[in-house]
């Protein structure tokens, strides 16, 4: 999946946010701690340091949301964390009822909060809940 690919995915799913650009992805995929889980219509981008990975984004293009892609993605990442990291974590907006769920779903609870976190275009902002999932 080149970085336009993913910039096209990224902008489609993500249409209240500044988009990521091809380059941006470009640099993080550059980066060895930064791992890359995609199929044709989505992609889970993660970054490992020191025991913790971070859920960087996720994305799945609106015509095949539902399908279990995003479940499915996010199942890949935390099978590779077996036995090699102590906690994954991510953050997602207080407004994102279908990944919030997502993640509740797959175990993640709530461990913190950022206020006002995500700027959105319309120059309002949302809270981000941090989540984290301890790995077995
Ligand atoms: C969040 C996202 C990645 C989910 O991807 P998806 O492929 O549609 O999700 P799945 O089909 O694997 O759904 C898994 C579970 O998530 C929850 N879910 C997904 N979409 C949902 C929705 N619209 N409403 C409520 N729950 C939803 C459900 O629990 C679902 O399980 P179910 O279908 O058995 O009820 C996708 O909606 C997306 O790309 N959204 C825009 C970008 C985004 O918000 N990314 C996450 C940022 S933190």
């Amino acid at each position: 999946m080149t970085p336009q690919h993913l910039a096209d995915i990224h902008h489609a799913a993500f249409p209240q946010e500044r988009a990521w650009s091809a380059d941006e992805f470009e640099s993080l995929l550059d980066s060895t701690s930064v791992a890359l889980f995609h199929r044709p219509h989505g992609f889970a981008l993660t970054r490992t340091i020191a025991g913790e990975s971070e859920l960087l984004t996720l994305a799945v293009a609106p015509a095949f949301h539902r399908q279990g892609l995003g479940r499915a993605l996010m199942l890949e990442w935390l099978a590779t964390l077996e036995g090699a990291s102590s906690t994954a974590f991510l953050e997602v907006a207080a407004d994102n009822t279908a990944a919030g769920r997502l993640y509740r779903n797959l175990g993640f609870a709530e461990v913190g909060r950022r206020t006002a976190y995500y700027a959105r275009k319309n120059m309002t902002s949302v809270d981000a809940i941090v989540m984290a999932y301890k790995v077995t």
